[in-house]
């Protein structure tokens, strides 16, 4: 651990990378088909609710712990360990965090892909006019092919290597800068888009009319663990993006700004992508499909439908390779600091990734067993140890000179991590396990 620590070029670059990370394939693909499967308005309520009470107090103390570590996770947990006097063992949330980001990430890849193979199919037309049976029918297609998702996933991948292995700086800093703001106009663009051509009332109405009855505990270990996977807690993307952050740079202001633009473009892609799909008649519960079958459809009937479907797949496009390169970020930073060459440890994190992706589109089972293992149980998990740690394990003084809020805050912050969210998250996770497990 000799060569010092690298760090970003401004707080905005934490800010551009930190909200690229969190924006992704769970905000524009997952959201809208979770509201959907689970019946939209009290869903997407106590969604909100996770975010605001475990979510961002949560992210303030994985950012914090990365900055007061200065390291990739695993060395930064161990160092806040040894520290604070506490045992070793700890650094096991470091390495489950690593683990969790290869994992999601073999996964992650493999839809990266389709929407890879979407971007090109939508720009090039082959979507114009197309039912909702077609476009379903090429969608089965392209999950049915193994060869096809091969060659999107590798290609996926390649570009989420060739980021990472530039480095911090130049390979992420650089790509977030020139990306994020892309993404943003994009969105935007389909807002007004969706606005203009969609059916607005029918969207507003699905996604906030509360209906309770339709929150199971299932419907709220999915909201929870999506409250943690949208905001990439729990599993050191954060932790190692915070240990390039700026010592001047204010904790609690980044966080709010991180978690508000996460949230932001999560109902910003419902409000783009229902409005499209009720306008045609469609459904919104469509499953994982939703933005791969019903979405293209809706544009296949509309004018400007390929242009705008071909800026909409871009833009998730930008999301998933923002999200992609810190999935991997962790374990790369693990090995580099372990005196692995930077170059190396992306090849040899690649292959594995790579074959990972293999086994998740040979078989659905895998897909679905990586997806569901990480976002409903390591990421909460790790996020209630880094809650515990933080609030209750380190130095109380230390805590507090890093987090730039008012005394008043500063208490509420911390016995939200004392109890509200380890408690909260513990009833959701052994409830909902109960019923996951039990179907
Ligand atoms: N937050 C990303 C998304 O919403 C996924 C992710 C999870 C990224 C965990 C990094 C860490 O798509």
């Amino acid at each position: 651990m000799s060569q010092s620590h690298v760090s970003w070029k401004s707080r905005w670059t934490f800010i551009l990378a930190a909200t690229g990370s969190a924006v992704g394939l769970g905000n524009i693909w997952k959201f809208p088909y979770i509201t959907g499967e689970y019946g939209g308005g009290a869903f997407v309520l106590f969604y909100l609710f996770c975010i605001v009470l475990i979510g961002l107090p949560v992210m303030m103390a994985e950012i914090l712990m990365g900055r007061a570590g200065n390291s990739d996770p695993v060395h930064s947990v161990l160092k806040l360990a040894e520290e604070n006097k506490r045992s070793k063992t700890w650094s096991i949330v470091g390495i489950a965090g690593v683990c969790a980001g290869l994992m999601i990430l073999m996964f992650y890849s493999v839809v990266a892909g389709w929407v890879m193979e979407y971007m090109y199919q939508s720009a090039s037309g082959a979507y114009s006019g197309a039912t909702a049976e077609q476009v379903g029918a090429n969608f089965k297609g392209l999950t049915d092919s193994f060869g096809r998702q091969l060659m999107w996933h590798s290609i996926f991948l390649l570009f989420t290597l060739a980021v990472v292995a530039g480095g911090v700086t130049k390979g992420i800093g650089k790509t977030v800068e020139v990306l994020m703001p892309i993404l943003f106009l994009f969105l935007l663009v389909l807002l007004g888009y969706s606005f203009a051509k969609g059916d607005v009332a029918a969207a507003a109405n699905f996604m906030w009319q509360v209906d309770f009855s339709k929150l199971n505990q299932d419907a709220m270990l999915t909201a929870m663990g999506h409250a943690f996977f949208t905001l990439s807690l729990g599993m050191g993307s954060i932790m190692a993006y915070g240990s390039y952050m700026p010592k001047d740079a204010s904790i609690s202001k980044t966080a709010f700004t991180v978690a508000a633009l996460d949230t932001l473009i999560a109902i910003i892609a419902g409000m783009a992508i229902f409005p499209i799909v009720f306008a045609n008649g469609l459904e919104p519960g469509a499953g994982p499909g939703l933005m791969f079958v019903s979405l293209p459809a809706a544009f296949g009937q509309m004018p400007g439908g390929a242009l705008f479907g071909g800026i909409f797949f871009t833009l998730v496009g930008i999301a998933a390779l923002s999200s992609a390169i810190s999935l991997i970020e962790p374990g790369i930073a693990w090995m580099e600091k372990s005196g692995i060459h930077r170059l190396a440890a992306t090849g040899a994190l690649g292959v594995l990734v790579w074959l990972g992706g293999l086994a998740s589109i040979h078989s659905g089972e895998i897909f679905d067993l990586l997806d569901n293992i990480t976002a409903k149980i390591m990421l909460p998990l790790g996020g209630i140890l880094i809650a515990v740690f933080v609030s209750w394990l380190m130095k109380q003084d230390t805590v507090r000179q890093q987090v730039d809020i008012s005394d008043g805050l500063y208490t509420v912050w911390l016995w939200l991590l004392r109890l509200v969210a380890p408690i909260a998250v513990s009833i959701v996770l052994i409830a909902g396990l109960v019923e996951w497990l039990g179907k």
